[in-house]
């Protein structure tokens, strides 16, 4: 059992997420910028809602307490016409705070529409020999469709994929190297 938090739980995945994990035996928080949202929703008292704007840090981190896996599913589109920025800046400031807090797990859902629900974890964890940072692709089929489609590209993960944790670990240890009292 993982304590979950489900940011996006107003919106179209998040409020499918919800009860799928909670019915697996998780806990789950829900973090909503208008919590009133949930009210209504059939599975609302089962969870812990917490109201935060993945913009903004402190109620981030107040939001990831104690948290041991966070999904990732928000999404600005429609509000606004700077809606890219403004979705890159809520990322950045939640995967720093994920750091900060300690969460041992980020899951991004693949934006792909695609014959399966498909899943990027990342992980990162302590060892005596330094920290070790993980990734895995999670794909789990839909039907005949799913299972074809797993087998024509499972080949080319390595390819596409390969490179990612070299850049993370590359953008790390820049990001190391330009905190204050560094020279
Ligand atoms: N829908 C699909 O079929 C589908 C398929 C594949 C991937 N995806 C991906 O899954 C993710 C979620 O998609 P969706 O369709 O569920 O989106 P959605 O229904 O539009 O929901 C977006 C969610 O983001 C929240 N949000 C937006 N800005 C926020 C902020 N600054 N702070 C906190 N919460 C904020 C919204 O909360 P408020 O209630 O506060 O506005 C809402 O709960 C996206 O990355 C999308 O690309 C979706």
């Amino acid at each position: 059992m993982a304590r979950c938090l489900v940011t996006g739980a107003t919106g179209y995945i998040g409020g499918r997420l919800v009860p799928e994990l909670l019915a697996a035996g998780h806990e789950v928080r829900c973090m909503a910028r208008s919590p009133g949202r949930l009210r209504d929703l059939p599975w609302r008292e089962r969870t812990e809602v917490v109201k935060a704007d993945a913009a903004d840090a402190s109620q981030v981190l107040a939001a990831l307490e104690d948290i041991d896996v966070a999904y990732y599913l928000i999404h600005t589109m429609g509000g606004s016409r700077h809606f890219a920025h403004q979705d890159r800046q809520a990322a950045e400031v939640f995967a720093t705070a994920a750091g900060l807090a300690g969460v041992r797990r980020l899951r991004l859902r693949a934006e792909m529409r695609l014959p399966g629900l498909a899943w990027l974890e990342l992980s990162v964890s302590r060892s005596d020999a330094g920290t070790v940072y993980r990734q895995r692709a999670f794909f789990h089929p839909h039907g005949l469709a799913g299972h074809l489609y797993w087998w024509a590209v499972s080949p080319f993960h390595g390819l596409i994929f390969g490179r990612m944790p070299l850049n993370v670990a590359a953008a790390a240890a820049r990001r190391e190297f330009r905190r204050p009292g560094r020279s």
